[in-house]
């Protein structure tokens, strides 16, 4: 299966299980329609690529166990990083009007609206994530680790760290200190789409270390393609209809110019296809992610 069939493999798998338990919020609260969590809930999630949740299912994969085991862990990683793009489009942080192809949510939902939707989702992962260890029956010890390896992937250490300094710096200037931001804004959700299914199906600290040290190479990559992506001469108009936060950013791409950008995001790239490089077959799934990634600035 080519990379194109298997994502939307994973974004119909996905779609269904995320709409499951919000279809009965949704009626639940029909009578404060529009305004209501659950309306604005689905709309946030609407539209996504869900590379994250692909992230889980090539894990899976990877270690010869059935994607379909680890959905609700695929639901955690989507909904909390769906989170964050709503925390991160407020006018406080980047102040932008869209987001997945469409008004942001607090332009179409108000700001109070938009944050307390972030708090639901951010919640609403931890959930997801809790079920699935149930669902496996892991012993507590094993549920512990995954919880935390969520909680510490997003928390004050992870991502909320990293959107925190790039804040604190109006984005740092020089590379090592924006690759360190990346990292934490962006890359450490994706180690934790790894790590997670890697610890929920008892794999060895080996295999849990790889499968983290390849997310960290490919969020690397991820956000610097994303980045070249917004620049005002690239394609962003049409092929990246996010671009545009009303403030001009720095970035690795400003910083380096679309071309050497690109060349940081291909070593980042050959780093982690390196690591996976003696899992044989079973990495195809991540393989193809690779190809993928780089195939955004091409
Ligand atoms: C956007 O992530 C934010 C970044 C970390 C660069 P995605 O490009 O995965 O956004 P969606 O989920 O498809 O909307
Ligand atoms: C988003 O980074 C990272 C998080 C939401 C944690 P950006 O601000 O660079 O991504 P876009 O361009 O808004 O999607
Ligand atoms: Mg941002
Ligand atoms: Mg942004």
């Amino acid at each position: 299966m080519d990379f194109d069939a298997r994502l939307a493999n994973c974004q119909s798998i996905v779609d269904i299980a995320l709409r499951r338990p919000r279809r009965a919020a949704a009626a639940d609260c029909a009578s404060c329609a529009p305004d209501c969590l659950a309306v604005a809930t689905e709309y946030a999630l609407d539209g996504g690529k869900r590379l994250r949740p692909y992230v889980v299912f090539a894990v899976a994969e990877l270690l010869r166990r059935d994607p379909l085991d680890f959905i609700e862990a695929a639901c955690s990683v989507e909904c909390i990083h769906t989170s964050s793009l709503i925390l991160d489009d407020l006018p406080c942080m980047d102040n932008s009007d869209t987001r997945r192809g469409k008004p942001s949510l607090h332009s179409e939902f108000g700001e109070a609206m938009a944050i307390l939707t972030a708090v639901s989702l951010l919640s609403r992962g931890f959930e997801h994530l809790a079920k699935n260890a149930a669902d496996l029956g892991l012993s507590s010890k094993a549920t512990g680790r995954a919880l935390k390896c969520l909680a510490h992937k997003v928390g004050e250490n992870g991502m909320a760290s990293g959107q925190m300094a790039e804040l604190l710096s109006g984005a740092p200037t020089d590379l090592r200190s924006m690759e360190l931001v990346n990292d934490r804004k962006t890359g450490l959700l994706f180690v934790a789409s790894a790590e997670i299914p890697a610890i929920l199906a008892g794999a060895t600290e080996a295999d849990i270390e790889a499968v983290g040290r390849y997310a960290h190479e490919l969020g690397q990559a991820y956000q610097i393609t994303d980045d070249i992506l917004d620049l005002p001469t690239k394609k962003a108009a049409s092929d990246h209809p996010d671009s545009g936060p009303k403030h001009e950013k720095r970035t690795i791409a400003t910083l380096l110019g679309p071309e050497k950008a690109a060349q940081k995001a291909h070593a980042h790239i050959d780093a982690a296809l390196d690591v996976i490089k003696t899992y044989g077959a079973p990495a195809e799934a991540l393989r193809l992610l690779c190809d993928y990634v780089l195939g955004r600035v091409k």
